[in-house]
């Protein structure tokens, strides 16, 4: 079997889950059996890539310190922050599926889940003001910066939603903020509490923001171009809720299929909206997206590029494959 991403670069997965895991089940606030600790402990172990703690750990090997408990802890908290976005984009987003199963707003309801939400961003914020006597100002960054951009991105898609005028720099800079800060701001803080020069942290966020931005331009693309039943949450669902992703600001620029986009207002009917995706699927929309992307993976090969010399450099290499880029 092929190694997974984790293995790939020798990162221990199961210390990850265990420090995940130990940010509720350690919380003298919240019992153990509470509806609270239960619904974030299930989501936690429904599975997810975990990709924004194996950025962590992978930018921590840029430092001269050694890879510690600190950075797994570092780790954690990032997928912490990730896991609570995805409570809150499936809300806004109206997605039933996550992983695979039904999202957590679908078994709580709606209220109930934006606190749990809520919850998971403070209790990063709690844990990591802790770890550091002297507040290092990437801890706050990775705590209180990443989710801040993160809501305003989410906010952005919500405020944005069935906005045909929408530009291109206005999608770039809403996934910028939704998806590629906070890679990127992981990348970063694994690469200064280790001790990384500040010159290579700079370099190794320019690296995780292009990856990120790469990464949710394939998300988009995906929906158009995947299944449910491989995607773990619904496929087709960005044009139906007036998500407009760059394949869709691409096929919009094309007057024989910008009428029918503009049409598609929350109530029109499923069987009218899955005959614009069929439309923009036989256009060029996608493959001028996936011309995007691949820009977007040769800059973050750029951005890094001074650090070829550098004994973990392999591990950029690595991710920058998984992420669908293509390297010597
Ligand atoms: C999903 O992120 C949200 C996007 C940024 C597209 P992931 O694809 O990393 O989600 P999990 O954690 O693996 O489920
Ligand atoms: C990414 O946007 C969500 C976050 C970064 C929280 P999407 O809305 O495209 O993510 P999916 O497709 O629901 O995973
Ligand atoms: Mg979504
Ligand atoms: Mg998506």
């Amino acid at each position: 079997m092929k190694p997974s991403l984790p293995e790939t670069l020798h990162i221990d997965i199961k210390r990850i889950n265990r420090e995940i895991e130990h940010i509720v089940k350690y919380d003298k606030d919240v019992p153990r059996t509470s509806v609270l600790a239960r619904s974030v402990l299930q989501l936690i172990r429904s599975g997810g890539k975990r990709l924004r703690p194996v950025l962590v750990i992978a930018g921590s090997r840029f430092g001269c310190a050694a890879t510690g408990s600190r950075q797994y802890q570092l780790a954690a908290a990032a997928e912490f922050i990730h896991a609570a976005s995805l409570i809150h984009d499936d809300i806004i987003d109206r997605s039933e599926l996550r992983r695979g199963a039904p999202s957590l707003h679908t078994q709580t309801g709606v209220s109930a889940a934006i606190h749990i939400g809520n919850y998971m961003s403070a209790r990063v914020v709690e844990l990591l003001s802790g770890y550091t006597a002297d507040h290092d100002r990437f801890v706050h960054d990775l705590s209180s910066l990443a989710t801040a951009q993160l809501c305003l991105g989410e906010y952005e898609q919500l405020r944005h939603a069935y906005d045909y005028d929408q530009t291109l720099e206005q999608y770039l800079e809403k996934t910028r903020c939704k998806t590629a800060q906070l890679m990127a701001t992981c990348l970063r803080t694994g690469a200064l509490s280790a001790d990384a020069r500040p010159e290579t942290a700079a370099m190794l966020y320019r690296f995780g923001e292009a990856l990120g931005m790469a990464f949710q331009i394939e998300d988009d693309i995906l929906d158009f171009t995947a299944t449910a039943e491989t995607l773990g949450k619904p496929a087709g669902s960005d044009l139906v809720r007036g998500q407009v992703t760059l394949p869709v600001l691409y096929a919009l620029a094309d007057p024989g299929l910008e009428p029918y986009i503009r049409a598609i207002q929350p109530e029109t009917p499923a069987a009218e909206v899955n005959d614009v995706l069929e439309r923009i699927r036989s256009g060029d929309a996608l493959e001028r997206s996936e011309q995007m992307r691949r820009q977007y993976l040769r800059s973050a090969m750029q951005a890094v590029e001074p650090l070829r010399s550098h004994p973990a450099y392999g591990q950029l290499e690595v991710l920058h494959r998984y992420f669908g880029g293509k390297t010597a």
